[in-house]
């Protein structure tokens, strides 16, 4: 029966080797004006990485279609079957843009933004993670693999485990997970913890968010900890799982994206992307989702201070900055882009001129040939995150720079930063007036220089790519005792 989507019986007999689980599909649905459902792929950073493991693994992937009310069966995509859940148009706002959105998100990312804690988002949030974990466990051959992603997802491990015991269950969180001090403000905090203790491992993009987690288990649950292992023995004292939370620095398909920048369709597209621009002394370059976790505004107003200064000739350089439309029903998000396009309007007012502007705003998604042509025409990248679990732009721009040009500059409070300093020019962006040194610096950097930070970047970024990051999680998740062995 393996392959044969949802007609599994409850047990696991049958069904797939490998599930993932996670809040989106990597499909975009669409429904016609026929009412035909149709579907194309997303090109993701997670897809890309776990397309061979799955295609090789006989795999599953669980997911909302991204669009309300839309039930459809499972159907193969590329070698995997996809498992579309259906969310209603009410779970979407609660779950989705409530509870995932605007308590989790602002949370995970040092409160930047409120969180807003309301007791029906966490009632839609328990209802939909528990209808994930039922169409995993509906999928998933005895004995498998269930892998879970993300801050939508955190009770999934423990009700699944509680469905299929057989399992092994591993959770991988991409966002940062944050001080004990401040995740203790979530209400339902025990749960929480308890939901990702039902994996046999969690992983974390940095060292620091998985002892943040060990160090909540320690404060706020009973279960004894040692080191980065969890011991869940039962109420008697007799021995149970262990649980291991550890650090999967996550990466691109940097090969693939090292080759489409070398492609002369995108260098030559580069080129016309300069010549679009006035071919100004300077192009520097900001790509993020239009997010407050960001720092775009702190960017915006670093550099319109630098213009200000006369530090760097307005009428020979151009930020272009990319943000793309990201979670518009959420009223933090729309506050921000207020903010944001009203900075942007009042710069261009200021230093622009006919046929120049100061900032090249635009609130569009591009697919990866225009983004790899943009970090090719781009001399100096801005990222600039107030917090950020990786920040995967940062290691794009140094795979597409196989020309060894341009400069990074980097939150410190990225990921990114935990792994590729000190090539990166880091930044606080909080402190503006040392960001705006750092961005002077990097435009006027001597080629050398460049070189120099650019070669050590690529030795780092080029080896690490994101197959090697899926290989290692499920090396280290199928090597680990199963609960057979040590109960
Ligand atoms: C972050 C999260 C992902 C999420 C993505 C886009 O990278 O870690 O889980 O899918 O943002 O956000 P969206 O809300 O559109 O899925």
């Amino acid at each position: 029966m393996k392959g044969q989507g949802s007609a599994n019986g409850s047990d696991g007999s049958g069904g797939y080797d490998l599930v993932v689980v996670a809040n989106r599909l990597p499909v975009d649905f669409s429904v016609g004006a026929d009412g035909e459902v149709d579907w194309q792929r997303s090109p993701g950073g997670l897809v890309s990485a776990l397309e061979p493991v799955m295609q090789g693994n006989d795999g599953a992937w669980v997911g909302w279609s991204g669009a309300p009310d839309l039930a459809h069966e499972p159907f193969e995509a590329d070698g995997m079957m996809l498992v579309p859940v259906t969310l209603s148009a009410s779970e979407i706002r609660k779950y989705y843009e409530g509870f995932s959105n605007d308590t989790l998100w602002p949370l995970y990312h040092d409160v930047i933004a409120p969180p807003t804690y309301h007791r029906q988002w966490w009632e839609a949030y328990r209802r939909v993670n528990q209808r994930f974990a039922e169409a995993a466990a509906s999928q998933a051959a005895r004995g498998g693999v269930v892998w879970v992603h993300d801050y939508q997802l955190q009770l999934v491990p423990k009700i699944l485990r509680d469905l299929r015991p057989d399992l092994r269950i591993g959770f991988f969180d991409h966002i940062p997970f944050p001080p004990v001090e401040l995740f203790q403000q979530l209400p339902w905090r025990r749960s929480i913890l308890e939901g990702l203790l039902g994996a046999d491992l969690v992983g974390f993009q940095r060292g620091g968010d998985a002892s943040n987690f060990v160090r909540a288990v320690r404060r706020l649950t009973d279960h004894p900890t040692r080191g980065s292992v969890v011991s869940m023995d039962s109420d008697d004292g007799s021995p149970g799982r262990r649980v291991r939370a550890a650090a999967f620095p996550i990466s691109i398909d940097t090969a693939k994206f090292d080759e489409l920048a070398r492609s002369p369709e995108v260098q030559a597209r580069a080129k016309e992307v300069r010549a679009d621009l006035g071919d100004p002394d300077v192009v520097m370059l900001g790509v993020d989702r239009l997010d407050y976790t960001k720092g775009i505004r702190h960017r915006i107003k670093a550099y319109g201070e630098i213009l200000q200064d006369g530090r760097i000739e307005a009428a020979n350089t151009t930020l272009v900055q990319v943000a793309s439309p990201s979670r518009e029903n959420v009223g933090a998000y729309q506050e921000l882009r207020e903010h944001v396009e009203s900075l942007v309007g009042r710069l261009n007012g200021e230093f622009g001129e006919i046929g120049h502007s100061a900032i090249h705003y635009l609130h569009h998604s591009y697919p990866p040939e225009e983004m790899a042509a943009l970090y090719l025409a781009a001399d100096v990248m801005l990222v600039t995150s107030l917090r950020d679990g990786m920040n995967l732009v940062a290691k794009e721009y140094i795979a597409a720079r196989s020309d060894l040009g341009g400069v990074l500059v980097l939150s410190e409070f990225t990921g990114a930063a935990d792994e590729l300093a000190p090539g990166p020019l880091l930044v606080n962006p909080h402190d503006i007036d040392g960001m705006k040194d750092i961005i002077v610096t990097a435009a006027h950097m001597d080629p050398k220089e460049k070189r120099r930070r650019m070669r050590r970047l690529r030795r780092k970024v080029m080896g690490d790519d994101v197959a090697k990051w899926s290989k290692s999680f499920l090396g280290v998740l199928t090597a680990m005792p199963t609960r057979d062995t040590h109960v």
